[in-house]
């Protein structure tokens, strides 16, 4: 796809980090958005601050975990704007600890928010896009975690990994049906955002998490002076989706110096060696 102006983007998470990034970018390509994000107020912040008429612009408060959440957006989007040719979903939130210390609560949580959101949207808007003229793209947020299995973690790596799956699944059946919806998966390694802070909007029913050990700690902490020190910017995703977008090119893999460590991987596995420590 590469016309953007007055098409419509849908962008979950866009009240901060990469999601809102893509807002701007998308903001300033001429497009009409529809913006979701759980932090309503932050929400509406951003939506001030974008360089678009009100009747362009849609925010809505959405948890991406709930399908009637998600069923609602793809409702009010299509009404509103008629067409949606950019579906980006984004939120995301992440939570280190050793595998044997996360509860049922925070897989629940972490997959809730980072798989089940895109199971939702591709449910309740891929057939709505099917049925509209002309071209789209879904863009799922996945994440190098999607491709590798780095310690501490487990449920962001296995909701990333189904994010990857699921996108290449969609990209095969929507070729295979010559439809005219292109697919992407972006796997970012570390860019500087509030993801090392996702607890804070972590939602009730899921409860808070445990204090984690100190080998858990220790963990988050490494995580999160590599998350404050990535080089690549959300600005820099967001300009590698729309050049992906544009180009119709599946893979988003902007730091390109982590595949070296997908291909030592695909070699462990290929090769039947033991998983290389990363
Ligand atoms: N920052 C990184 O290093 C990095 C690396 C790889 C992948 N990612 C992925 O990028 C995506 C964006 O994350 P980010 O780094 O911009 O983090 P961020 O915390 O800055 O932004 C995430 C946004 O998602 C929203 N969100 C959280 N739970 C939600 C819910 N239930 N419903 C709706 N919105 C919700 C948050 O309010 C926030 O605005 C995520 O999918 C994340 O996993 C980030």
């Amino acid at each position: 796809m590469h016309e953007f102006k007055d098409r419509t983007a849908v962008i979950t998470g866009a009240a901060s980090g990469i999601g809102l990034a893509l807002a701007q970018r998308a903001a300033r390509e001429g497009m009409r958005l529809v913006l979701a994000d759980i932090d309503e107020a932050k929400l509406a912040e951003v939506a001030r601050t974008l360089p678009l008429p009100p009747d362009a612009l849609l925010a809505r408060r959405v948890d991406v975990s709930r399908e009637a959440d998600i069923a609602a957006l793809a409702e009010e989007a299509f009404d509103r704007f008629g067409a949606v040719h950019l579906l980006c979903n984004n939120a995301g939130v992440g939570l280190t600890r050793l595998s044997w210390e996360l509860t049922t609560a925070d897989w629940e949580w972490i997959l809730g928010v980072n798989l089940w959101s895109v199971v939702h949207a591709i449910h309740h808007f891929v057939p709505r896009m099917l049925a509209q003229e002309g071209e789209s793209h879904v863009v799922n947020t996945a994440s190098v975690a999607g491709l590798l299995s780095t310690p501490a973690m487990a449920a962001y790596n296995v909701s990333k990994h189904g994010v990857v799956t699921l996108s290449e699944t969609l990209y095969t059946e929507l070729a295979a049906q010559n439809a005219r919806i292109g697919v992407s998966v972006l796997c970012p390694a570390w860019v500087p955002t509030a993801i090392h802070t996702s607890e804070r909007n972590r939602q009730e029913r899921f409860g808070t998490a445990e204090p984690p050990s100190a080998a858990s700690a220790a963990y988050h902490e490494r995580l999160s002076h590599a998350v404050k020190s990535g080089r690549l910017t959300a600005d820099d995703m967001a300009n590698a989706v729309f050049d992906a977008v544009a180009e119709k090119r599946f893979y988003i893999i902007p730091h390109s110096r982590i595949k070296q460590a997908v291909r030592l991987r695909m070699e462990d596995i290929l090769e039947d060696r033991n998983p290389t420590p990363i």
